[in-house]
């Protein structure tokens, strides 16, 4: 069954200039990415993706860590791959979600680490069953940015809005 799952190359890996490492690993599961960029998280962004996460102590440094406070790196990178059973796939390639947990030859036991301060710096994000991959996909992509249709969408005219155009 086809499937969409979101990853995130979190602020770690993009410091660690872990991109193109990850994105190869991530081709092994011949999945079609259907949508990318590069994303400047904001706090109620983070805080709305590790909305499950919201009465665990740690969740105010991953908050921190997915905006990039802890890397100097304010950004994360947001894909979408699709296709026959892209999350199983995905967390398999990923590994478990503490990197000292994780198979040694998985993206997070390669490139994972666990800060003195007992943060789980894993370098990537993946959707961990469809209803959340819905629900993050809808929070990271608006629909002309996926070029599937994944999900229904409606047609919104914006009457007051401007948007930038090259000059
Ligand atoms: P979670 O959603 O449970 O795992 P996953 O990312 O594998 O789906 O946790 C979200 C992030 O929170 C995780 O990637 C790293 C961080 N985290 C910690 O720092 N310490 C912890 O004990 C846990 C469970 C997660």
């Amino acid at each position: 069954m086809n499937q969409a799952v979101l990853i995130l190359i979190k602020p770690d890996g993009l410091k660690k200039s872990l991109t193109g490492n990850i994105l190869a690993r991530l081709s092994e599961t011949k999945l079609e990415i259907v949508a990318a960029k590069m994303v400047r998280v904001s706090k109620e962004l983070a805080e709305e993706h590790y909305q499950h996460l919201k009465d665990k102590p740690f969740f105010g440094e991953i908050v921190k860590y997915l905006q990039g406070e802890l890397h100097d790196r304010k950004k994360v990178m947001a894909l979408v791959y699709w296709g026959e059973d892209a999350i199983k796939k995905c967390r398999d390639l990923a590994g478990a979600t503490n990197p000292e947990e994780a198979e040694s030859t998985s993206i997070r036991g390669s490139y994972g680490r666990i800060t003195t301060g007992g943060v789980y710096e894993n370098v990537i994000h993946v959707s961990s069953q469809e209803s959340e991959a819905e629900r993050e996909i809808k929070l990271w992509f608006h629909p002309d940015e996926v070029i599937v249709d994944l999900y229904l969408a409606k047609k919104v005219a914006h009457k007051e809005y401007k948007t930038y155009d090259w000059a």
